[in-house]
């Protein structure tokens, strides 16, 4: 089953946002199968972020990626990191839709309150990095036939 890495960022923890980005996914009908508060050291940060390495910004973006506790979470569901990818809404938050989660509490790209994965290849690869594999538990919803026919 496809899974999506979704973190919420030090900023969205900071501004109380936890519970409001959290409800959005779960609200939505996807399984959570993972999901840890965590200080994330620069090197995870480092390999997380490591195809934007050669990027202007990259300095920046791990300085605020390790600035705080980020909101570690395990996704999944049948279409869950293009859904996911749609919840969250574009980069940059002044273009991202209103209703997204970035069009409706953030505006700038560099404190854009949460990630998600790109692919259901790099969503695995994310999970495998963020969690321990004892951290995953799978269960099974009991409104999973009031969501699929
Ligand atoms: P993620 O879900 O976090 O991966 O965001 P994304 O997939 O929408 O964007 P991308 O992977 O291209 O960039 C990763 C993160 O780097 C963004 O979410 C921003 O936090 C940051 N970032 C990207 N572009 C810029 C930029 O031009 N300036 C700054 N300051 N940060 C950027
Ligand atoms: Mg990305």
């Amino acid at each position: 089953v496809e899974q999506s890495y979704i973190m919420i960022k030090p900023d969205g923890v900071q501004r109380g946002l936890v519970g409001d980005i959290i409800s959005r996914f779960e609200k939505k009908g996807f399984k959570l199968i993972g999901l840890k508060i965590f200080q994330c050291p620069k090197e995870l940060a480092e390999e997380h972020y490591k195809d934007l390495q050669s990027k202007p910004f990259f300095p920046k973006l791990i300085e605020y990626i390790t600035s705080g506790p980020v909101v570690c979470m395990a996704w999944e569901g049948v279409g869950v990191v293009a859904s996911a990818r749609k919840l969250i809404g574009a980069t940059n938050p002044l273009q991202a839709e209103p209703g997204t989660i970035r069009g409706d509490l953030a505006v700038q790209t560099g404190r854009n309150v949460v990630h998600g994965s790109d692919s259901p290849e790099n969503g695995k690869r994310e999970i495998a990095l963020w969690f321990e594999e004892g951290e995953l538990v799978p269960w099974t919803p009991v409104q999973e036939p009031w969501l699929r026919e």
